[in-house]
């Protein structure tokens, strides 16, 4: 099966899930793409300031993980750890830092062919060689980015940028 193919299949689940206000559409948005698209990591990150945003959703973000009294004051903002597939990840991202903080502070879709040429880049495994992330907007805002990792060289481009952002939007939509 083509790539085009298994998004294409992929996006009536997410949309179901969306239309149906699914509380578990991110985690199982995650699991999804994971799955059919055998990536090695697909997560999301949500913006601390915004999590009353995703509403009714279930964000798999606890008390403890928002409440941590380690954080230095004023080095915010920061995105949090939500629902994930794949090996353990780090936590929280600054604004503006490795990709994901890059494609909030940008508010577009960055794609890294090789994590070890982009500057900044947050290595939660070391496996990874390839990622795309894709922020998901809530009244032209960023509430949070979808993160996915390849264990392939450069296994994402505009193909995969343009089926993500549907997804994202199909997630947008489903926001309260
Ligand atoms: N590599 C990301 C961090 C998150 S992990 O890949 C799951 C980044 O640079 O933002």
């Amino acid at each position: 099966m083509k790539k085009d193919e298994i998004y294409e299949a992929l996006l009536e689940p997410v949309a179901v899930m969306a239309l149906e206000r699914d509380r578990a559409i991110l985690q199982k948005s995650a699991a999804l793409l994971q799955e059919r698209m055998g990536f090695w990591w697909t997560g999301f990150y949500l913006v601390e300031d915004l999590l009353p945003a995703w509403g009714r959703l279930d964000t798999g973000v606890s008390p403890e993980q928002v409440k941590d009294e380690e954080i230095p004051a004023g080095k915010g903002p920061w995105m949090v750890l939500g629902p994930s597939v794949g090996p353990p990840a780090c936590e929280r991202i600054r604004f503006g830092r490795g990709v994901c903080g890059t494609s909030w502070a940008e508010k577009r879709t960055v794609v890294v062919p090789d994590v070890d040429e982009f500057p900044g880049h947050i290595a939660c495994s070391s496996e990874t060689r390839s990622e795309i992330v894709v922020p998901v907007f809530r009244d032209g805002e960023v509430a949070g980015v979808l993160d996915i990792d390849s264990r392939e060289p450069a296994n994402f481009n505009e193909v995969d940028a343009e089926w993500l952002e549907r997804i994202a939007a199909l997630i947008s939509s489903a926001l309260s």
